[in-house]
Order: structure tokens, then sequence, then C-alpha cells
């Protein structure tokens, strides 16, 4: 991590020169003492973004965007803290030392860092190959040129072509000194003994780009399709790439995914070249992986809102399927657009052109209700037992939305579609979550300490960023929101046992955990409260920056996940109702959350207990019958006394 003396000295630096910083991406002009420009959020004609050199702040009229030089490069270039610290640290010549790290870590990071100077370099002499050479110019650039590629699409996605030869590109990257070791920990060099190939020939090249815009990847088409050979081949996985967890397209698309407030979600790479081609530029691919979890966690970074378009037939309808039931899991809003039989979105984005693409989407574009109904109701029509499917299959998918108040809105929509009361629908919901909850339970919560549990789980490993066995992950990631978001701001005054005092957010949940040896089964959810409690006494510690900088990945990615999170809640908050902030009721909020987690667990506990005493009943084992039933006693009072407390601070 970056020492703290040096992040100040980078944030003061550019607030101090903050119109410097904007300047470097919005034309400004002086009025009066303050600078004015276009916004860069969102779209303008008059200026309505103001920056105060003097405040050190920048703040847009029109869409309501505002705060310091550090905030605006995180968010105009999608960076995180760190990066975003990096990047002015460069800019205003600020040497970023970084401390505590490991050797492990040294050696890793050099060795990434040698695979993205790998990557580069062999960026470029794909570019080169596909520009200037007569192989690349006749195969390759004629290749895109008859597909309809244009030059700019082509340089924008530093598109390239690699030489029928076996080994043009090793033997030229060996030449200029690069080591085969990262020609093959990249997976552009395949080496047997003493034979060393190229893994891309006579193929055009497209690179995959980071959320930074560094090259982690290649994927390499054939040219003529013959069933023989896979149409395309991609670089294997390594240190650098890990396929499940990007996105093609992310760093060309991720501005304008902020600005439109929508991602456009497509299979191929020739689909994202296509949508860009035609003006539309907040588009991804999940490049024929199915999608995954952290591919959407990586959307939802930029916006809440996605629209899934596959290809009309039945491999593209199964796949919106599968990804609508995911996507809404995450809290996402999903619509799904399915192109006509026959076209995928490269060639449909052709056919139309950019303004007529983006209105057949906006037209055709559905909820997943409507996409699950018109796919299905037709041949349920006249059928009550398929018509009554379709609601149970539409409303499992309702059950996985964790927000209430959409999931509401989406069950009166499927109760005017499909012609049935709310109420059924909601007693249809309880059930599926009710069956669920008893599924995840039935994989059994265990305290440390604890003698009557059956054998321990295996203990998840510190990378697991959330741990499906965890039945408590909703409550305590909520806790940890704030504890990285309000954790120093004063709460109070607080009664305890004794008597009123005012304490700070933290050392209220770090207390009332403690009080009750509360150790989650998720570890790292354990070890962000043991760095959070040995931190919190450090004066001017600030736990948004501890963690979201941590040198660990998995904390710092977890912290920037729980922010981003609320980022997205309050973005689909504001638009289905007016929620007051989240400071203003801290001291509702915080102490109702701590008691959630307290009554899952005792209601989780109480239920388990009431499952052995079911045991020992029929093997008649008196002894732990007696036991169980005492303790089922203790937990169903402490329950009583727990929703007591939950009844007092009911705030809905
Ligand atoms: N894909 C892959 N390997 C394959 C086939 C497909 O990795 N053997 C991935 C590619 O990322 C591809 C995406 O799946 O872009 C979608 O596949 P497909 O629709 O077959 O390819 P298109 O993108 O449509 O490519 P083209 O238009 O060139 O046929
Ligand atoms: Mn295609």
């Amino acid at each position: 991590m970056i020492d703290q003396a040096t992040v100040d000295r980078v944030i003061e630096a550019a607030q101090s020169q903050i119109t410097d910083v904007i300047s470097d991406f919005v034309h400004l002009k002086k009025r009066g003492i303050n600078f004015i420009g276009n916004c860069p959020f969102h779209n303008e004609k008059t200026p309505s973004f103001i920056v105060s050199p003097h405040k050190g702040i920048f703040k847009c009229f029109g869409c309501g965007k505002g705060g310091n030089a550090v905030n605006f490069l995180m968010e105009h270039e999608q960076l995180t803290f760190i990066d975003a610290i990096k990047t002015l640290g460069k800019k205003f010549h600020i040497h970023i030392e970084e401390k505590e790290v490991s050797d492990v870590d040294l050696i890793q990071r050099n060795e990434r860092e040698s695979m993205l100077v790998v990557t580069e370099y062999a960026s470029r002499f794909f570019i080169k190959s596909l520009f200037e050479t007569d192989e690349g110019q006749s195969v390759g650039l004629g290749y895109f040129r008859q597909r309809g590629f244009r030059d700019d699409i082509i340089r924008k996605f530093q598109l390239g072509y690699s030489p029928e030869a076996k080994d043009a590109l090793t033997k030229e990257a060996q030449l200029q000194g690069y080591k085969i070791e990262f020609l093959e920990k990249t997976g552009l060099t395949v080496v047997r003994d003493d034979y060393k190939a190229d893994r891309f020939r006579g193929r055009v090249i497209f690179p995959i780009h980071s959320l930074s815009g560094k090259i982690i990847a290649f994927g390499g088409r054939i040219l003529q399709t013959d069933a023989k050979t896979a149409k395309y081949l991609n670089s294997p996985e390594s240190e650098i790439y890990h396929k499940s967890q990007i996105l093609y397209g992310i760093y060309q698309a991720r501005q304008e995914m902020v600005r439109q407030d929508r991602t456009y979600l497509v299979e191929g790479y020739t689909d994202v070249l296509s949508f860009h081609q035609a003006g539309i530029a907040n588009v991804v691919a999940s490049s024929g992986t199915a999608l995954t979890v952290d591919q959407i966690r990586l959307m939802a970074r930029f916006t809440p809102n996605v629209t899934i378009i596959y290809d009309g037939d039945p491999a593209g309808i199964k796949a919106s399927l599968r990804g609508i039931d995911l996507v809404l899991e995450e809290g996402m809003n999903v619509k799904v657009l399915l192109l006509p039989e026959g076209e995928d979105p490269d060639s449909f984005a052709k056919k139309l052109g950019g303004e007529a693409l983006r209105d057949y989407i906006r037209i055709h574009e559905t909820d997943f209700i409507k996409f699950k109904t018109s796919l299905l109701l037709e041949d349920s029509k006249n059928d009550p037992i398929k018509r009554a499917q379709l609601i149970q299959d539409i409303v499992r998918t309702i059950a996985v939305i964790p927000d209430p108040i959409v999931r509401s809105v989406y069950v009166k929509e499927c109760s005017t579609l499909m012609k049935v009361e709310e109420p059924v629908l909601y007693v249809e919901i309880g059930k599926i979550k009710k069956k669920k909850q008893e599924q995840e339970q039935g994989r059994s919560y265990i305290r440390p300490g604890d003698s009557a549990v059956t054998p321990a789980s295996p203990i998840s490993p510190l990378s697991a960023l959330s741990s499906p066995t965890n039945p408590f992950e909703t409550e305590e990631r909520e806790i940890l929101r704030f504890l990285l978001k309000y954790g120093d701001y004063p709460l109070g005054p607080v009664k305890t046992d004794s008597d009123e005092k005012i304490m700070s957010v933290g050392e209220y949940i770090v207390d009332n955990l403690a009080q009750d040896e509360l150790k989650s089964e998720n570890p790292l959810h354990n070890l962000i409260l043991e760095l959070y409690e040995s931190q919190m006494q450090q004066p001017g510690f600030s736990a948004r920056k501890y963690f979201v900088t941590h040198s660990n990945p998995d904390v710092s990615r977890l912290a920037s996940d729980l922010l981003a999170r609320e980022y997205i809640l309050s973005k689909i908050h504001k638009r289905i109702k007016e929620v007051k902030k989240d400071e203003e009721l801290l001291e509702e909020l915080v102490p109702r959350i701590v008691l959630e987690l307290k009554w899952k667990i005792v209601k989780v506990r109480l239920e388990e207990k009431r499952q052995q005493l079911k045991t020992a009943e029929e093997n008649k084992d008196h002894d732990a019958f007696i036991r169980l039933m005492q303790e089922i006693q203790l937990f169903s009072n402490a329950k009583k006394e727990l929703s007591k407390l939950q009844g007092e601070r009911t705030i809905i």
C-alpha cells in the first residue's frame, strides 16, 4: 500500500492545481474567480460545469456531480482510488513509494509487470504486421475491410495480425531482448523441449484490455471458416489474465457506460466492434463464456442497468435466460433484447446503422417478465398447466432479487400480465425464499468453540470474496459497509450498561460484536474487522482510504465492492422512491443492522437446535434431549429480547 504521507502529498498537490487536473479532460474558460466548461459527465450544450480553484472542488449544476480533484479523476477515468493517486503522482512528479510489500508480493508484481511488458510489445508487433507488412495488409487488413470495419475502429481496438510463419513473433521478440520465460507465461509462445512456436499464426488479432487499458491477453480469429479449426483461439489463463473476471471492451466502454447509465452486453468481439462503429460505445462482450458473477460486478461498478443483447437462436435465448437471474441476483436492473432470427449484434448493427439501432433497442428491449412471457405465453395460452409453470418460473426469478422495493415492482407487473392476484405471488415468493434459506442452513453455521455441531465445513480460502455457505453474508456485509463508510462518524449519545456516552460508529460496531464474541464464517470479513480494530485509534485514521488502498487485494477489492454497491443501490432507489441519506439515519440504522445480524444468528441456531432435538428424540438420547431443551430455551429468550429491541427500532 502507499503510505499515508505520500497520499496526502498527492492529494494536496492535486487540490491546489485542480484546474490543471481537470483541463486535461475538459476545456475550461475563466469566469470571475472560477472556471467554467461543458460537463464531461452528461451531454450539454451550455456549460454548467464549474471548477473552483479556490475551494479545490468541481461541481456540475446540470447533473449534480461534484467533488475534489481525486474524485474527478476516479469518476472520469473510472479509476480506483489507488490508481487515481498513482496517476496524479506521476502528473505532479511525486515519487510514490509503496510500503509493506512482502518479498512474495514483490516477486509476483515484478512477474506481472514483466508479462505486461511482453503483451504490450506483442500488440505493437501485431499492429505493425497488420499495417506494414505485405502479408498483413493483403490478408489481415483485407479481411477486416471485407467485413466492413473502418480503420478508426481497427486502430481504436488495436487490432492486429499474426503472420503465418512458425515463430515470427517469438524470434523478433527475443531479438529485441524479451525473455522467453514471459513469452511463455503469457501464452504467446508455446515451448516444448527445444521447440518454440507462436501460439497465434495466420490470424487476425483482438487484444483484450484490462479495465485500466493494459493488454492482458489476445483473441485470434482464423480467416477462413472451416470446420476443423476452432474459429477463435484465445490466450490461456495466466497471472495477468483471468477470463472470468474481464469483459471484452470494458476499457473502451467504461466512460460511456457511466454517461449513458446503461451497458449493452453482447457475445463476441465483432459485436463490440460493430456497435462502436455504429457510434454506440457502452458495449461489452462476455466473449463466448457463460457470464460470471465477477463480470457482473465489473459492470455494476459503472451502472446498475444492463441490456442483454444476444442472438435470436436457441443458444442465445438460453444464454439470456441464464444471464437474467445472475444479473438480478446482483441487484442490477436487467433488460433483454432478442434479435431477429439469423442476426447477431454485429450483422444487425451493420444493417441498421447507429441511429436506427439505438431506436430499435429502445423499442424492443423488454424487462425479464415480458421476455419470459413472450417466449412462452404463445404455447401456454390455452394450457393451464403450462401457464402455471410459466408463473412459477417468473416467480422464481423475482425471488432472487435482493431489493424488496424492486421486487414489488415486478410482482405488480407479473400480476397484471399473468392475471394473478399479487398476494398469491407473494406467498409463492415466500415459499421459494424459505426453501432456499433452509437449503443454505442445511449447510450449518458453526461458531468457534461450539461442541454440539456437525463436522466443520472447510474454511473457505481468503480469496473467496463472498462465501456462499455463510448464511449471514448479507447482514455481515451491510455492517462492514457501514464500518468503511461511516466508521469515524460520531454516534451518540448511546446507552451503555452504566451510562450514556458518545462513541463512533466503528467503536459501537466493534464493541457490540465483541460482546457476543461474534466471528464470521468468512475469514475475509474477520480480517477486515480485526484490521479495523487495530487501526481505529490511530489519529486521522480514515477507514475508506485505509481499506480501499490496502495492499491485500482481497481486502481492497471487497472494500471497493462494498462502497460501489451502495452507490448502485442509491441509484436504484432514487428512481423508485425518495430515501433519506444513510448518514442522516446513523443513530437508527447502526444499532439496527447489528441487531439484524444477531437476530439472524439466533434464528438459524435455534432451528439447528430444534433439528438436533428431533434427532435426539428419535435416538432416545435422553441427556442430549435435556441439554438441547435448555439451550433452546436460552435461544428463545434471546430471540424474544432481540425482537423486542428490533421492534423499538423499526423505521421502515
Ligand atoms: N469464441 C471463442 N472461441 C470459439 C468461438 C467463440 O472464444 N471457438 C468467443 C469469441 O469471443 C467470440 C464469441 O465467443 O467473439 C462469440 O462467438 P461467435 O458468435 O461464434 O463469434 P463472433 O463474435 O460472431 O465472430 P464472427 O462474427 O467473426 O463469426
Ligand atoms: Mn458474429
